[in-house]
């Protein structure tokens, strides 16, 4: 039978990798695209989820990921570091593990979800919180990287880019061509800079007939590129997108005047209504920040931007159950308490609401 043999494998002839390249691979991408009806009938497009919480490690950064971590090992590196809010901790340690290399993360203190946080323990990470917030904890690895004998794994090195690009091919090869609009969730804009990257690379050798408008939105307490100056302060929910200095700010700004795109900011609470939906209505359970693309799609509806009858394709980039919390929480802040009742049938019954069939 056949088994999907990560992006590597899959898109070799597409990537930089040759047989001196030791391929570090746990699996990732081949993720699927769902169809999303609960999202098309709120919106009139006909929208796809493309649900990258299904990767390895629950997250996007596996494509990355398997693409750094094994140049690295080509180029000899007994150790990596990266910055992370918590999914890239996550993925660099379980890629370094599966290499026998050791995985240096560097995170802000406090303000990452606990899921990511335990991922990159059990991995034997050696994980470091930093008492400052994510564009310190880049500062610190970049140093570290052009000091130390470590390798910088972060988004700022082109193999994560690389790697990533491979989710754009997915989508071209499951809908035949590129959709109208893509959705994504912004915080160092390496995604969107990697979709961008693998469209055009599909537009050019002719697998697909255009670019989708690149669509990519920020937390509004963290909305750099959409303010157009950096924020000192980050501050959102959507501990993953907590950034005030992209990374890949430039790239991204090309990126969206090359697609006709788009960024825009959006609040926490419709962050969480995006989530309730579409968990509830489609059945996929996300990350806080890989609900903005959610988020963004009803608001950019909303705005009478997305035609009847559009591609759209939304781009979720993390699992629910990476940061579970928020789903047990209500939008007036009081929690989620499940009822409970007897070890009764009857009685659990008439709690359900059922009547007798009969
Ligand atoms: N969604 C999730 C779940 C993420 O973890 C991240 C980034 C993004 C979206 C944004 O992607 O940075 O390429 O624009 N997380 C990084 C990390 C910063 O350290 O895990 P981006």
């Amino acid at each position: 039978a056949h088994q999907w043999q990560g992006v590597l494998r899959e898109y070799a002839d597409r990537l930089d990798v040759t047989e001196a390249t030791p391929i570090v691979t746990l699996g990732e991408g081949g993720t699927p695209l769902i169809p999303a009806p609960a999202l098309s009938a709120r919106t009139g497009a006909k929208v796809f989820v493309k649900y990258e919480g299904m990767n390895p490690t629950g997250s996007f950064k596996d494509r990355g990921m398997t693409m750094a971590i094994s140049k690295a090992v080509e180029h000899g590196a007994k150790a990596v570091i990266c910055a992370s809010t918590g999914n890239t901790s996550a993925s660099a340690a379980a890629y370094a593990a599966h290499a026998g290399i050791t995985a240096a993360v560097l995170v802000p203190e406090g303000k990452i979800a606990m899921g990511k946080l335990s991922q990159a323990v059990a991995h034997d990470g050696q994980l470091l919180q930093i008492q400052g917030n994510f564009d310190d904890c880049l500062d610190i690895a970049r140093d570290l990287a052009a000091n130390y004998p470590v390798h910088l794994v972060n988004s700022v090195n082109n193999d994560r880019i690389e790697g990533q690009k491979t989710a754009a091919f997915e989508v071209v090869d499951v809908l035949g061509d590129a959709p109208d609009f893509h959705f994504i969730p912004v915080g160092n804009a390496g995604n969107y800079t990697a979709y961008t990257r693998g469209y055009r690379e599909d537009l050019e050798a002719g697998r697909a007939t255009r670019l989708p408008r690149m669509f990519g939105f920020q937390a509004a307490g963290s909305a750099p590129i959409v303010a157009g100056e950096v924020v000192k302060a980050p501050e959102t929910i959507a501990s993953a997108i907590r950034i005030g200095n992209p990374a890949s700010w430039q790239l991204a700004l090309e990126a969206r005047d090359l697609t006709n795109g788009w960024f825009g900011a959006i609040t926490d609470e419709a962050i969480l209504a995006a989530q309730k939906i579409l968990a509830a209505e489609v059945g996929v359970f996300v990350e806080p920040a890989s609900a903005i693309s959610v988020a963004g799609l009803l608001e950019r509806a909303d705005a009478g931007v997305v035609p009847a009858g559009a591609t759209v394709v939304l781009t979720v980039t993390g699992h629910g159950l990476k940061d579970p919390q928020w789903a047990l929480r209500r939008a007036d802040g009081s929690n989620v308490e499940p009822t409970v009742v007897a070890s009764d049938t009857a009685r659990v019954a008439e709690v359900l609401g059922l009547v007798p069939a009969s």
